[in-house]
């Protein structure tokens, strides 16, 4: 009785202190310029309204290009919405993901007892849900009260506009694609580092930022009738664009066939990336294979390695391993084979946004219903013996 009562005493004293103390339900730390959402109380004069459709009417290209990316989607996006289920719908999410304060339904005017799980709110009268689709509008970057923030600032515009050095430096990227690790979190990298990757590495030695891969340059007018100039294409390609994906890396296969030994050499560079390939988001990460396959088509030998973040999530966070290639790094693979004539190896690497298990579980219980295709083929060669 009395080893039962201390046995419980105990696991409830370990309970009080892992979910007062050590749980976060939040993977990062929140950082004071993305605490809160971006507040806009007047429009800019010569605009209808804070939607990017406003805007399309004048800037037709930059926003068809615009609703490609995964910025326009970034509310919309299933593997968005199913992990937000699965966080419980958290509030900080939003402050990224839908960065206006007009694009959400409630304002937060406080903590009950400072617990971030518990946010006092009140209805916010300019919520618009239309505004909310939008994730990642062209307000979020551009519109601050009354004016419209850009790279020159001596346009002929019918808005009133001013310029801000931000948009020729990575300061505006920062903000989300930099997130910080918080107290209990055991990682090896920020949960998201990109920023630093990048600030570290031999790109921003040469004077690239974000924009000079993410948003290239070409000579056209920015608006329907004005003047050619050097405008930055708003495409922001990333893990979802293979030909993206693949314009980062360079693959080497070194083949020896020797006294019936084959010897395989697979080089994998970062030649392209300002960052580590893969970055920011932590469940994205790259296989490489390789397989003999009989010429019955049995796999007769396989070896398989991976590249990116192991993460223990719970009870608490602890990164064990990261192998992600940095920039200009090269990573190699080496496989060797018994030559039996008629066989065939086959090659390749394949990027994933996130593994098959984990997709399965928000198929599961946290309601995705698309069938996105979340992994692709980046590279495959198939040697026959
Ligand atoms: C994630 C932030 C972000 C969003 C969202 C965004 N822009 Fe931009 N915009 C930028 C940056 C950065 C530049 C500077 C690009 C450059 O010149 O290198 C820019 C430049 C511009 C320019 C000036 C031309 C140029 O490229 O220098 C116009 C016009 C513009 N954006 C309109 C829009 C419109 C319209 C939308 C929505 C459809 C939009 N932007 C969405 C970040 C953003
Ligand atoms: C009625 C047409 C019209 C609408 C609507 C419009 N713009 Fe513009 N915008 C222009 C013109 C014209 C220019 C200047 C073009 C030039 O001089 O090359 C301009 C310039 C800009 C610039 C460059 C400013 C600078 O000096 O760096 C940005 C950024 C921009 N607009 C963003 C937006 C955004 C975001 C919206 C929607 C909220 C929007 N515009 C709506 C016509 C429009
Ligand atoms: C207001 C927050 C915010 C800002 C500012 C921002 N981003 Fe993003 N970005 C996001 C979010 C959120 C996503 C992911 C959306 C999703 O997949 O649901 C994203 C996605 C991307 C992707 C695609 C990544 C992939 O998964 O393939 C690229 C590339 C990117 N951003 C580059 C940039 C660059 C470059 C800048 C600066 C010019 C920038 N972003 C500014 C929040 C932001
Ligand atoms: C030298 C060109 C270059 C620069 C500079 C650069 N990127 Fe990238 N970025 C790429 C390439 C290529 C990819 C696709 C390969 C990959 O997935 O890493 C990519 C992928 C991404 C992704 C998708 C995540 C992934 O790895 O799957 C994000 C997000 C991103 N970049 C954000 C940024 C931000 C933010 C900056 C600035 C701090 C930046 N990039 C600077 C070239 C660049
Ligand atoms: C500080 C800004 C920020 C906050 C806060 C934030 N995100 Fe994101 N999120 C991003 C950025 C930036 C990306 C793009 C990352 C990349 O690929 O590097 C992203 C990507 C994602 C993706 C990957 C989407 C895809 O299609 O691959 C999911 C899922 C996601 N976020 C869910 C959440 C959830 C759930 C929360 C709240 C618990 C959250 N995010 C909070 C900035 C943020």
């Amino acid at each position: 009785m009395k080893k039962t009562f201390l046995f419980l005493l105990v696991i409830s004293f370990i309970y009080i202190i892992y979910s007062k103390y050590i749980y976060s339900p939040i993977i990062f730390k929140i950082r004071s310029d993305f605490e809160k959402p971006i507040v806009i109380k007047n429009i800019p004069k010569g605009i209808e309204s804070l939607s990017s459709k406003g805007c399309a009417s004048c800037h037709q290209e930059i926003y068809e290009e615009w609703a490609t990316s995964m910025h326009a989607k970034a509310y919309i996006d299933p593997l968005f919405q199913a992990y937000w289920r699965k966080d419980n719908n958290i509030w900080i999410c939003l402050n990224c993901h839908t960065p206006l304060q007009n694009q959400h339904e409630f304002i937060i005017t406080g903590f009950e007892k400072g617990d971030i799980k518990k946010p006092i709110t009140q209805k916010n009268e300019d919520f618009s849900h239309e505004l909310r689709e939008e994730g990642i509008t062209c307000a979020a970057c551009h519109v601050r009260d009354g004016v419209i923030l850009g790279p020159f600032g001596n346009t002929d515009a019918p808005h009133p506009t001013r310029y801000d050095p931000m948009f020729k430096s990575t300061a505006i990227c920062d903000r989300c694609h930099q997130v910080p690790s918080g107290k209990s979190m055991l990682y090896i990298a920020n949960p998201c580092n990109t920023s630093e990757e990048f600030h570290g590495g031999p790109y921003a030695v040469k004077g690239y930022i974000c924009q000079t891969c993410h948003m290239p340059e070409v000579e056209r007018p920015m608006a329907t009738g004005s003047p050619i100039r050097k405008i930055g294409q708003h495409l922001w390609k990333g893990g979802y664009s293979p030909d993206m994906v693949k314009r980062g890396l360079m693959f080497s296969l070194d083949k020896k066939i020797n006294n019936g030994m084959v010897d395989l050499i697979l080089k994998i560079k970062n030649s392209g990336a300002g960052h580590k390939f893969p970055t920011g988001d932590p469940d994205r990460y790259i296989t490489v294979h390789f397989d003999v396959i009989s010429k019955k088509g049995e796999v007769l030998k396989s070896e398989q390695s991976s590249i990116g973040r192991w993460i223990i999530w719970k009870p608490i966070i602890v990164e064990v391993y990261e192998n992600r290639i940095k920039p200009h790094e090269t990573k190699e693979y080496i496989f060797n084979y018994n030559n039996s004539a008629g066989d065939e190896i086959r090659v390749q690497v394949v990027y994933h946004i996130m593994t098959e298990r984990a997709k399965n579980k928000l198929k599961k219980k946290y309601g995705l219903k698309e069938d996105i295709i979340t992994e692709y083929k980046i590279f495959e060669d198939v040697i026959s013996l």
